[in-house]
């Protein structure tokens, strides 16, 4: 019904445009709290076989909406109501910026896949501030991924994503500091440990100071060099971060200009979530995004040692309700492993 209804109206219409209408309608579902909280009671996980802990946070399932979707803190709940565990608001900045100029998203629907050059068009992280803090009414994981401000040089760029600390940790289940977008001029040089080293200690001194210490991780393109991914994750021990989302959007592609996702970035994610793992083992959270579909690549995803898994583009063609349907799925493969929590499927082949 869904790929119908995709082909032959959604796909009539500019990608960008059937994005906004979808936010603004999952953000009018946040101020209908009953619809709301029906819609939770029906698709958000309840089974408890499905509950994973990571760093101190108690998610309903493993699968979450990665970030990029809810780029200004509009509509977490109700996409939670839909089925997702959680909810990586962003990319934000500590400054508003519109975003490079359209068009700038593109559907690749033969290979499942979408390329995007939006360029982190967000509000700032003060208007993101203050929707984080409006009372909400259904339960909620809400990580928040911070970039750098596009006009801010790169010798300012620490100062920079403290900022955005600053204002966004203390309201953060978990932060994220992205270094990984292809579409910010540069940004992608602070993956190299020695710009990334002071960046991720003084973001990490901020998120460390909020009341509840606020966990930090940090996301990673799937286009750095094995021994990068390697030295990334030593780094991270290092310093005592939380954990490493991986991955970005790949630019190792011959489409439009910006970063492809979906099904033809799924092999290298998951190669990068297997050399993520023989490196760091369980001392690290590991968090994995790029071509999840179905299920089956939300199992592969956990037994090769993902705590929490993410997908953004498998949502876009798979339907609304595509993470409740994965959610119910995963239930019943634990189940069928002989297992009681999915948590004993992490990490078996690794
Ligand atoms: C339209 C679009 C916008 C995105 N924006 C962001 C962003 O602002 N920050 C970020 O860290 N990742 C962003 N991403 C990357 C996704 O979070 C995810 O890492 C990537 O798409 C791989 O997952 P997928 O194959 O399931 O889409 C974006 C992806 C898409 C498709």
């Amino acid at each position: 019904m869904y790929r119908l209804v995709f082909t032959q109206v959604l796909q009539r219409f500019d990608a960008e445009a059937v994005h906004r209408l979808t936010v603004a309608g999952l953000a009018l579902l946040a101020r209908l709290p009953l619809l709301k909280r029906l819609l939770h009671q029906a698709y958000a996980p309840h089974d408890p076989a499905l509950r994973v802990s990571a760093f101190g946070v108690h998610f309903p399932g493993p699968l979450g909406l990665a970030a990029g979707f809810d780029k200004d803190a509009a509509c977490a709940e109700g996409i939670a109501a839909l089925g997702f565990s959680h909810v990586e608001v962003g990319t934000i900045t500590a400054h508003g910026q519109p975003g490079n100029p359209r068009p700038r998203l593109f559907r690749l629907p033969r290979q499942r896949a979408l390329i995007n050059r939006m360029g982190f068009n967000n509000e700032g992280a003060l208007a993101a501030a203050r929707r984080l803090r409006r009372p909400r009414s259904v339960p909620v994981v809400v990580g928040v991924n911070i970039g750098k401000t596009k006009v801010v040089p790169e010798s300012e760029a620490v100062g920079d994503y403290v900022a955005s600390a600053r204002t966004l940790a203390p309201l953060a289940d978990y932060l994220v500091v992205n270094v990984s977008s292809p579409n910010t001029p540069g940004l992608r040089n602070l993956q190299a440990v020695t710009l990334l080293r002071p960046l991720l200690t003084a973001v990490k001194e901020v998120a460390d100071a909020t009341p509840r210490r606020t966990p930090l991780l940090v996301k990673i393109a799937p286009d750095l060099a094995d021994d990068d991914i390697d030295a990334v994750a030593d780094l991270a021990l290092e310093i005592g971060l939380d954990g490493i989302i991986a991955t970005n959007t790949t630019i190792r592609h011959s489409g439009e200009q910006g970063g492809l996702s979906g099904r033809p970035l799924k092999k290298r994610s998951l190669e990068v979530l297997r050399r993520l793992r023989a490196r760091v083992g369980d001392r690290l959270t590991l968090v994995s995004a790029g071509g999840v579909e179905d299920v089956d690549d939300v199992w592969e995803r956990l037994l090769a040692g993902a705590t929490l898994v993410q997908g953004y583009s498998g949502w876009i063609y798979g339907g609304p309700l595509w993470a409740a349907r994965i959610h119910r799925q995963l239930a019943v493969r634990v189940r069928r492993h002989g297992m009681k929590s999915i948590t004993e499927a992490i990490g078996r082949t690794a």
